[in-house]
């Protein structure tokens, strides 16, 4: 199945060089994302004297990572909720998350003014539940407004969406933008600046003492390394806290007058759904997204299927023009995790989905702290806090998640198919020649087998059938069918293995 997000099916494309031979920087910046562009943005602006060199390496496109397959919602609040966050931390907490965020917010804007038609619009975020969740939508009217948020109430949603039957909350004056062309603009802004953006570099492998990484046609040293790679690469006592998830999102061509305005809608029902309207090389879109499930042990072709079923509930039966779907991770406190860890780099990860604000403001307390500033909520959010009976239930689910798949894959074998019967298009885990492999067979018949032990942690990866590559429900890592890495902590490619002859 074709997966492209409506943002990067219809922005332009980027087009930077890869690094070539052996370079050196102030500042490594792994990954560009919203994160890692707004740090190197934010790094090459500076006109000081010692002004740092900067080095940004991105493995594919920049924003082809989770920043351009996002909803391009900006907002000071959390999708999860703020009633969550006063009731893991407190009112407090929840105030200098909403300020810090509302702040970033601002800053996107203000760089929207600078760098032309990237979408941005203010408008306001609209939330409303079943019944079944009144008492919970009260309980976030209270801790919205307990967090500075200026919340009020309203009694209807607009046309086509799902209708409200209880209290409609709705905070005026958040954001929307188109994230591609935000953050390919932004890279612009950041290489005219003097930025190094090297594109189809990928780090494969990082020498954290020596400060090097390397690609496969060059490498980089920097006293400072920031991974803004969404969760950091290799083994990160983080990763063991990140529950991961993927979620799901589609587009229809959609007349601007039917509805439903300008907006971030989410209606947490039954089901779970994020809607919002956007233009693009004069067509209009209305964008759905929802169905979140763990990366790995879902059915993703299904996901995606109840997501348009769900959407056609409302906007009718009608043909659907982008899909695609994205990953995300959440810290296990509510918060992200952004700073400094026990390796001296600078990590950003834990945004779950909230993080084109979230790596905003990132980007801006790393600047800051490399420039000399540190700001008293970077101390808020350091990696390397311990909050063990606020994030304890989640740790353990997530543990539970890691150490099932570790048994359970161990143990059994979840198919065992020949490979014979391996049609095109057909994936499988083949047992031949007294050996196991993750088999996929391309529509022109090109079998592919490569071991189906993740090299991140030891994980058994999974098919994901509409994406066409192999996940591990461990820690989100993503191969193709080939082996070689599209996302998460893996660095490493999966292990090619010689496929026995047809029969066997
Ligand atoms: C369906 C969905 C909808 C969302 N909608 C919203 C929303 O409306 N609002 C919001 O605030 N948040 C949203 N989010 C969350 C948000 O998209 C992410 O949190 C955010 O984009 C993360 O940005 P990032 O720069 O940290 O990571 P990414 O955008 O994922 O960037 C990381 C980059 O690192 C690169 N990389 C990885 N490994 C390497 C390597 N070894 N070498 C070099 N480069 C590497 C990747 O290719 C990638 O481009 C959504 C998430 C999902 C799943
Ligand atoms: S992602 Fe960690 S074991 Fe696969």
């Amino acid at each position: 199945m074709d997966t492209l997000s409506v943002w990067r099916g219809t922005a332009a494309p980027t087009g930077y060089a890869m690094v070539n031979g052996d370079v050196t920087a102030d500042v490594l910046v792994i990954g560009g994302g919203i994160t890692g562009v707004t740090l190197a943005d934010l790094l090459a602006e500076q006109h000081t004297a010692n002004k740092p060199k900067v080095v940004l390496l991105e493995a594919g496109e920049i924003g082809c990572g989770s920043t351009g397959n996002s909803t391009g919602n900006l907002y000071e609040t959390l999708s999860t909720g703020m009633r969550e966050l006063v009731s893991r931390w407190n009112t407090d907490v929840a105030r200098q998350v909403a300020n810090e965020r509302r702040g970033a917010v601002a800053f996107i804007e203000e760089r929207a003014r600078l760098l032309g038609d990237v979408g941005f619009r203010r408008c306001p975020l609209v939330q409303w539940a079943d019944q079944a969740l009144a008492d919970a939508m009260r309980k976030e009217f209270e801790a919205l407004a307990a967090a500075g948020c200026a919340v009020e109430r309203a009694t209807s949603v607009p046309s086509p969406l799902p209708p409200a039957q209880g209290e409609v909350l709705v905070l005026p004056g958040q954001a929307q933008f188109q994230p591609q062309a935000y953050v390919a603009a932004l890279a612009r802004r950041a290489a005219e600046a003097g930025a190094a953006i090297h594109e189809h570099s990928r780090v494969i492998a990082l020498d954290l003492k020596a400060r090097r990484a390397v690609t496969a046609t060059g490498s980089v040293t920097a006293k400072e390394i920031v991974i803004a790679t969404h969760t950091p690469l290799g083994m990160h006592l983080v990763q063991t806290e990140m529950p991961v998830h993927r979620e799901y999102a589609i587009a229809f061509e959609w007349p601007a007058d039917a509805g439903p305005g300008p907006g971030a809608f989410w209606w947490q029902g039954s089901e779970h759904l994020s809607v919002r309207t956007m233009q693009a090389n004069g067509r209009d879109y209305l964008v759905c997204v929802g169905q979140e499930h763990k990366v790995g042990i879902h059915n993703a072709k299904a996901s995606l299927l109840a997501l348009e079923m769900l959407a056609k509930k409302y906007v009718g039966e009608r043909p659907v023009a982008w899909r695609w779907s994205a990953q995300n991770y959440r810290g296990a406190d509510g918060l992200p995790y952004i700073g400094r860890d026990a390796e001296d780099c600078f990590i950003a990860t834990g945004f779950a989905t909230d993080g084109l604000t979230w790596g905003t403001v990132a980007a801006r307390l790393i600047a800051a702290e490399l420039l000399g500033h540190k700001s008293a909520f970077a101390e808020l959010v350091r990696p390397n806090r311990l909050s063990p009976v606020k994030g304890a239930r989640r740790i353990v689910e997530e543990s539970v998640t890691v150490v099932k798949q570790l048994v359970k894959d161990y143990l059994t074998h979840r198919q065992n198919e020949e490979l014979a019967s391996l049609q095109p298009g057909d994936s499988a885990i083949v047992n031949a020649e007294g050996e196991t492999f993750a088999a996929y067979r391309a529509p022109d018949g090109e079998l592919f087998a490569v071991s189906n032990v993740c090299t991140h942690m030891g994980c058994k990866v999974h098919w994901n059938s509409v994406e066409t590559s192999w996940d591990c429900p461990c820690h989100g890592s993503r191969f193709r069918p080939d082996g070689t890495v599209i996302e998460g902590p893996a660095i490493h490619a999966l292990k090619r293995r010689h496929a026995p002859p047809l029969g066997s």
